[in-house]
């Protein structure tokens, strides 16, 4: 006995021979219809099965020439897996959506992946590991919730570079994570000899790439990788600024005084020590944010915000954290991609604003479908503008010491 599904249809270049005993699936039977394969029954094979109730009906023609028939909805509403080629409602596979890979298949890589899936901006989420089969068992498992998820966006796993060629956006997640008591500085030998082999990859396969860099110590890391992809700044972006302005939003939201996503706060400077959240630029629900909280609360606040990476290391005890993280870097790519317009924090290469240069350092910024598109100067107290500078200065001194 043969089982002949869609994939078997989509392969077949002329009639398919159907034997006694062989199942041909309800999806290969409609494959058939919609491309025109003709389903052969030989031998003592009885005609085709009947078809249920209400689905679609069987057809020599293709099903999408006849008249009335709405073809990808009717797969969608008997709950079949519907290729993003003919999802309705969503661009084509190739045709205009953008292709996505997440390097590293881990904690992190895993829900960057799930949001960009879920986002369903993407022909393709490619997750990359050098583990043999972590990416596509992850990934497998990912394609799963596509239906339940109500996404089209394809996700496979691989081992191999290659299979980014021609990628939009690659998001790298690969290296070592904190353990109690780390800085995340401790990470940067054992990291670069990990980001920067991938940045030579990318280079190679994924050369008009914009890259969004996730590995700690997280300025260092940028650093190296668009100094070994010699990518343009505005093509290589860090991942910090989003999570650690989340992280103050969650904390500020824990007093009460509103709901997470009424308060807007910019974490600027470094995703470490030299972290700086300008009060005078924070609101809640539209007011100050130093007219409904404390001083002393605001500085706790910050103070955990710029400490809870580390916060979440101690009390997971092997590992870091990956929710938010993984779920910031998807933000940075899905807000390339859908242009919103929104005012987000990155670690970028600063070409003279805040009287800044030659570092880099996390600031406000709007990204576009290319990557960086403008830092957008805050008008910060002079406290605020001392404290952003000393970051860079330091963040300046740790990359160049990287290389
Ligand atoms: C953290 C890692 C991503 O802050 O640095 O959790």
């Amino acid at each position: 006995m043969t089982i002949i599904g869609a994939s078997d249809v989509e392969k077949a270049r002329g009639p398919i021979l159907v034997g006694p005993g062989d199942v041909v699936t309800p999806l290969a039977r409609d494959r058939a219809g919609e491309l025109g394969i003709e389903l052969r029954y030989g031998g003592e094979a009885p005609s085709p099965p009947a078809r249920p109730v209400g689905g679609p009906v069987a057809v020599t023609a293709p099903l999408s020439s006849q008249p009335g028939v709405d073809l990808a909805n009717a797969l969608y509403r008997r709950g079949a897996p519907v290729a993003a080629a003919i999802a309705p409602g969503r661009p084509r596979e190739g045709a205009g959506r953008p292709k996505v890979a997440v390097v590293g298949a881990g904690h992190v890589g895993s829900m960057a992946a799930l949001h960009l899936a879920e986002a369903d901006l993407f022909s393709k989420v490619m997750l990359i590991d050098v583990m043999e089969g972590l990416a596509a068992g992850v990934a497998l498992d990912l394609w799963h919730c596509a239906s339940v998820g109500g996404f089209s966006t394809l996700v496979e796993g691989t081992t191999a570079f290659s299979d980014l060629a021609d990628y939009d956006y690659v998001v790298v997640t690969a290296g070592r994570a904190r353990k109690p008591g780390m800085t995340r500085t401790d990470l940067t030998q054992a990291n670069a000899d990990i980001v920067g082999p991938v940045a030579d990859q990318i280079r190679e396969y994924a050369p008009e790439s914009v890259v969004v860099v996730v590995t700690n110590p997280l300025e260092e890391m940028t650093h190296l990788t668009q100094v070994r992809s010699r990518f343009p700044p505005e093509r290589v972006l860090g991942m910090a600024g989003v999570l650690d302005s989340a992280r103050f939003c969650a904390f500020v939201a824990l007093t009460g005084v509103g709901r997470p996503d009424e308060v807007v706060a910019y974490a600027l400077g470094s995703h470490g020590p030299e972290m700086v959240i300008p009060l005078s630029q924070a609101t809640v629900a539209g007011r100050p944010i130093r007219s409904v909280l404390q001083s002393e609360a605001l500085a706790a606040i910050t103070e955990r915000a710029r400490e809870s990476g580390a916060e979440v290391v101690s009390l997971l005890k092997s590992g870091s954290a990956y929710f938010a993280p993984g779920r910031s870097a998807a933000e940075m790519v899905c807000e390339m991609v859908s242009s919103r317009g929104l005012l987000l924090t990155c670690a970028v290469v600063p070409n003279g604003e805040y009287g800044l240069r030659d570092t880099r350092v996390g600031l406000p910024v709007r990204l576009g479908p290319g990557g960086l598109t403008e830092i957008v100067t805050l008008t910060l107290e002079d406290e605020e503008l001392q404290q952003l500078r000393r970051a860079a200065q330091s963040l300046s001194e740790r990359i160049h010491a990287v290389g």
